[in-house]
């Protein structure tokens, strides 16, 4: 709010909208989705028609309200009460203060009871929210003064609870909030009362006394509106991990009240457009921006494209990003427009970021998470099931004695389930790979491949999305590169090499043979049900290796004489090291890999007898 850029730059979205309505009362969002942004703009003049009470606990409230109990009441509920307790003195206050500023001098008698309550109870003056807690806090686990209310010094309530005392208490307090709220009716004249609670997070552990913090706000959020009726609204912001974690007796409780901040790609160029427009000063088109400020595209992807598919679907992230783009241009003396080099830096960088950012963000509910990116550092992107299980179980008994209170989590599945949570592996489901962002169905059982989200791969190193060594050819003169291979232009030589004598036709068919194998295996993988990305990754090595024997076929028809027998020989073991290799990462199970690696086998055993047993076998 500070460089004015939110107050400008705020893009309304459907949450927002959602909760400006009233039709929903609890945000959840992931860290940087915007719910503080959404918070601030509700308690912007004009936005909301009706007063604004924000709480934010800092560290000194969280540890009250995480202390606060009373004998005989759940530590949830003894929760509720404080932050009901809470709700009622700022109600009180906004009420007071309503009524002397809208509703003339002339107090009616409710409301003076309020104001004489708040005198008795020394909650008069502006006070942090950790001191109305304090006071809270004292006044519900000994006695609050009710006189305002016409309630004599003791509520004869001797043998009662500590909890029913202060649950009766309260009752009366709000009792008399609700009265004044109804004696002044302003709640269809001027919208109601929104008290908001946002940044829960700041004082989030993952201990039992803090997830009932937030369940008894939650029960305090709904006892509001059952209090105060439409007068006053609690909407409260969460982050959704700690959201997740909560366990509620009551299932579904909440879920009429929740809304979930979900940004689309479409949302976050339309963000973007207006972050720029804003820190320019003038309003930028959409061609303006993706196509003079930034380039037309990158890495062959049109900009916005390749920007929002590298992130996670937030506003924070994209601006981060965009606003590397904008730093590594300007480092690099681009001050006019970015160029592709400048995002492709940027792409690193930000990659970097985001997988410690990620591991901080979790650090309460999962702290082994930085232990566990390691698994996934220089390898495929794309990771079986079976391939992560042996890479776990390598690292499982060093994680176990490390987080020994996680053990049930450190296991192969468990991993899986919190690593698609938190949108760090995305699972091929269909032709699709789904990340929690787009799915709210968990892993199941069945599915084996997952792949790591493109945000993180940069700084993994986990780019091609298989690792496959390289084939590495032998005819290194001319090297046709990607797959457009020559293989079918070479003119069939073993028809000729008898008659032409020199060299032997023997080495014409072997050579011819590896050719041919080659083009077999690449039509399996055309048949094959596997990852693009990873079909073609096959097919280019397989390539090279058919490109290589192309241009060895082309010198021998030269008459150049070439060591064809240690050529396939060569060519035959990079082709079995090629099938080792997809069953080690586990490539071979759950998808189409399983009949490449056999074709791979099939053909290298074929070439094998050729070569004969003396060189090959
Ligand atoms: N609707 C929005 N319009 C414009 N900018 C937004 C919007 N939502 C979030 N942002 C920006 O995204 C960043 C993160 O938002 P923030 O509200 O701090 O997230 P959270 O509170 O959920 O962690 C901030 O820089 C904020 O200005
Ligand atoms: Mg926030």
């Amino acid at each position: 709010m500070a460089d004015g850029l939110l107050r400008e730059g705020f893009l309304p979205t459907a949450a927002y909208e959602a909760v400006l309505s009233g039709r929903k009362t609890l945000v959840i969002g992931r860290k940087g989705a915007g719910k503080s942004a959404i918070c601030m703009r509700l308690t912007t003049d004009g936005e909301h028609a009706g007063d604004t009470v924000l709480l934010t606990p800092d560290d000194a409230a969280g540890d009250e309200i995480r202390r606060f109990e009373l004998q005989g009441l759940t530590g949830r509920s003894s929760k509720s009460l404080i932050w009901r307790y809470v709700f009622a003195v700022h109600t009180a206050r906004h009420v007071i203060a309503h009524a002397t500023e809208r509703h003339g001098r002339r107090h009616p008698a409710s409301v003076r009871a309020l104001r004489k309550f708040l005198r008795a109870n020394g909650e008069e003056s502006e006070a942090q929210l950790y001191d109305r807690l304090a006071s809270g806090t004292r006044g519900l686990q000994t006695s609050l003064s009710l006189e305002a209310f016409g309630v004599k010094a003791a509520l004869d309530m001797s043998g009662s609870s500590e909890g029913t005392r202060a649950s009766v208490q309260l009752e009366v307090l709000e009792g008399g909030v609700a009265r004044a709220l109804k004696e002044l009716d302003c709640a269809d004249a001027h919208g109601p009362l929104l008290v908001l609670v946002d940044q829960l997070e700041q004082v989030w552990s993952n201990a039992p006394d803090s997830k009932d913090m937030v369940m008894g706000l939650l029960l305090a959020g709904k006892h509001v509106s059952g209090a105060y009726g439409r007068a006053v609204r609690c909407v409260l912001f969460l982050r959704a991990d700690i959201y997740d974690v909560l366990e509620f007796t009551e299932g579904d409780k909440y879920r009429g009240d929740e809304v979930r901040i979900e940004w689309t790609p479409e949302h976050l160029r339309e963000l973007a457009l207006t972050r720029a427009s804003v820190s320019l000063g003038r309003r930028l088109t959409p061609e303006e921006l993706w196509q003079q400020l930034f380039p037309l595209s990158v890495a062959g992807v049109p900009t916005a494209d390749y920007l929002f598919s590298r992130s996670l679907a937030r506003p924070r992230d994209a601006i981060q990003f965009l606003n590397l783009c904008r730093d590594k241009a300007v480092e690099r003396g681009h001050t006019r427009s970015i160029s592709p080099d400048d995002v492709t830096g940027a792409t690193r960088q930000f990659s970097e970021w985001k997988l410690q950012d990620l591991a901080r963000e979790y650090l309460v509910n999962f702290p082994f998470l930085s232990r566990i990116f390691a698994i996934f550092q220089n390898t495929g992107y794309v990771v079986m099931k079976a391939a992560l299980r042996s890479r776990f179980d390598e690292h499982r008994e060093a994680l176990h004695a490390r987080f020994p209170e996680y053990s049930d989590t450190l296991t192969v599945d468990g991993v899986i389930d919190v690593l698609f949570a938190v949108n760090f592996l995305g699972v091929r489901r269909g032709s699709e790979v789904v990340y929690t962002g787009e799915a709210h169905v968990s892993v199941q059982p069945h599915e084996t491949e997952f792949h790591i989200h493109p945000c993180f791969r940069p700084a993994l190193n986990a780019l091609s999305s298989t690792e496959l060594h390289p084939y590495v050819p032998r005819q290194r003169d001319v090297f046709i590169t990607g797959d457009q291979h020559v293989a079918g232009l070479a003119v069939r030589g073993s028809q000729v090499g008898a008659t032409m004598g020199f060299p032997v036709g023997r080495d014409f068919v072997m050579v011819e043979s590896l050719v041919d194998s080659c083009e077999r295996i690449r039509r399996q993988l055309g048949r094959a049900n596997l990852p693009s990305q990873t079909a073609f990754e096959i097919s280019v090595q397989v390539g090279h290796v058919a490109d290589d024997a192309s241009q060895l076929l082309a010198r021998m028809q030269q008459g150049e004489v070439r060591d064809a027998v240690s050529h396939v020989v060569a060519a035959t073991n990079y082709l079995n090291t090629l099938a080792t290799q997809l069953v080690e990462n586990g490539m071979d199970r759950g998808t189409g890999v399983r009949s490449v690696v056999n074709r791979i086998q099939d053909e290298t055993r074929a070439l094998g007898r050729m070569l004969g047993g003396g060189h090959y076998g």
